[in-house]
């Protein structure tokens, strides 16, 4: 049988999960393609996936450091890879290339239908200025939460993204240390947790029964984890957010939505005897 190739291509490549929760879903769903994992030269994206539409690939999953490269590659941005600025998801169609951004509405959805927590009408805090934080802000600006603070270390990368985002209100930045009010949810998009340090919060961020999200995940709970528990917040790692995003990703290609519940539960189980 003729399977239909897709991949994911990154530097380093060798450690992504993606191979598994793509095999996982087409499995599911019946779907009959391969995916596989391409490591791309620091300076051979474009090469790379050139290599990859004249082999007769129909899309790749894009990740660390090649966001940027493949939002500068695509003919066409979604609305989201535009906001986001940066592209995870490719697709090539009648000799175009599509860049789309699955990451935000992934962390939206396993949020809002994993979690079980709104974010509508909610008083959310967003940790972090970098690309992780960008990627987030529009898919979660849509589920129009009551207010959105941004709070980075570097305040004026915090400014940037909100001028970037003036057309929607009830948005501010902060620095750390002058948040002084209650948050529902607390987002961290900040790559500190890969640092194994924690910013300088304080501990009143959190309302009673918030929500603490760290993008980051691990076998065990990080830093920014472990603090929101010590102080009452609920808490949940990026792996149904990487679980999300690839769902998201398989429907653009596939027009097919994968039942996520059951790779997310393999997936953490493998995680915790890792
Ligand atoms: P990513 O693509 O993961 O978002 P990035 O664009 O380099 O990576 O952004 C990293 C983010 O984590 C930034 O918001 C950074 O803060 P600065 O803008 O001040 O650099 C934040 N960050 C990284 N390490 C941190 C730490 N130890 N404490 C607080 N914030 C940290």
């Amino acid at each position: 049988m003729n399977r239909d190739r897709y991949a994911v291509i990154g530097n380093p490549i060798a450690h992504s999960k993606s191979p598994e929760i793509h095999a996982a879903f087409a499995a599911q769903t019946g779907q009959a393609l391969n995916y596989e994992r391409v490591l791309a030269p620091l300076d051979g994206f474009g090469a790379t996936v050139q290599n990859l539409i004249h082999a007769g690939f129909r899309g790749c999953n894009v990740t660390v450091p090649f966001k940027l490269d493949a939002f500068a590659l695509a003919q066409q941005l979604s609305p989201r890879a535009r906001a986001a600025g940066a592209v995870n998801t490719l697709s090539f169609r009648d000799g175009e290339v599509l860049g789309e951004n699955t990451d935000g509405i992934g962390l939206v959805t396993d949020i809002v239908h994993n979690a079980g927590v709104p974010l509508r009408g909610q008083r959310v805090l967003l940790l972090g200025a970098g690309g992780a934080a960008r990627g987030a802000l529009l898919p979660m600006l849509e589920q129009q939460p009551a207010s959105l603070v941004i709070a980075n270390r570097t305040r004026a990368k915090a400014e940037q993204l909100l001028a970037e985002f003036r057309d929607f209100p009830h948005m501010t930045a902060r620095e750390f240390d002058m948040l002084d009010e209650a948050f529902d949810v607390v987002v961290n998009a900040t790559s500190a947790s890969l640092d194994d340090a924690l910013p300088p919060l304080p501990s009143s961020i959190f309302a009673p029964d918030a929500l603490a999200y760290d993008m980051m995940y691990a076998a065990m709970p990080t830093v920014f984890l472990r603090f929101a528990a010590s102080h009452g917040a609920r808490v949940r790692d990026g792996l149904g957010m990487l679980v999300e995003q690839a769902a998201e990703s398989f429907f653009i290609w596939r027009g097919v939505r994968p039942d996520t519940a059951p790779v997310y539960a393999a997936l953490r189980a493998q995680l915790q005897h890792s």
